[in-house]
């Protein structure tokens, strides 16, 4: 398999770190919501820097993807799939980046602090407002949902390249061999 093939190395190890944090994070996130006390309090503590560290770990990831192309999808692939899945990378990086924005934006609307741990903590980026942030809250619980499905349909596609067309997409992010 020639490099042409194959995402470079470095994209590939930020393509599966930030697959595993953002799973959690959609988990972390639903299991927040639906507790109380204690509980709620520890998986925040881990929601916010994990949010933070997706945040920036997407910014470096598509300053990379700009400067490194994607190998090419197979020339046999029909227009109307190339282009679902180019719209769904880039849904996906906008998502990467808006989620811990609108994030950190609603716990500053709503005059909450962005404490990461060890005594980290972020500024507010936005002025406090009740109506903010309440709208906030309902655009990161409706985006939350937006990229659930998103993921879901990009390992849906993912298992499509690997199992049925055994086209090689697959393991341009696997850095396996081809089959065929
Ligand atoms: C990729 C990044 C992120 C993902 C995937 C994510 C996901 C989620 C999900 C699924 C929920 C539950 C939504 C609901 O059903 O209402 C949630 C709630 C929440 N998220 Fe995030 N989030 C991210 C980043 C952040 C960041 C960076 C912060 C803050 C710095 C943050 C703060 C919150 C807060 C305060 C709640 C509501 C907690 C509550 O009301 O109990 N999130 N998030």
């Amino acid at each position: 398999m020639s490099h042409a093939d194959t995402f470079h190395p470095f994209a590939r190890v930020l393509h599966w770190l930030m697959a595993l944090a953002i799973l959690s994070m959609l988990f972390v996130g639903a299991g927040m919501v639906t507790s109380v006390e204690a509980r709620h309090a520890w998986l925040l503590a881990i929601h916010k820097p994990l949010g933070i560290t997706i945040f920036v770990l997407a910014l470096i990831r598509l300053g990379f993807r700009l400067t490194h192309p994607a190998p090419p999808l197979p020339a046999d692939m029909p227009e109307w799939q190339k282009l679902a899945a180019h719209a769904s990378h880039w849904l996906l990086y906008g998502l990467m980046i808006a989620m811990p924005l609108i994030g950190w934006g609603m716990l500053s609307a709503g005059n909450y602090p962005v404490t990461l741990g060890a005594g980290l903590r972020l500024p507010p980026i936005l002025p406090s407002d009740a109506a903010l942030f309440a709208w906030l809250r309902e655009a990161h619980r409706y985006l939350a949902w937006l990229f659930f499905l998103t993921f879901l349909a990009h390992i849906g596609a993912a298992l499509m390249h690997g199992l049925i067309r055994r086209d090689g997409v697959l393991q341009s992010m696997t850095g396996g061999r081809r089959s065929a």
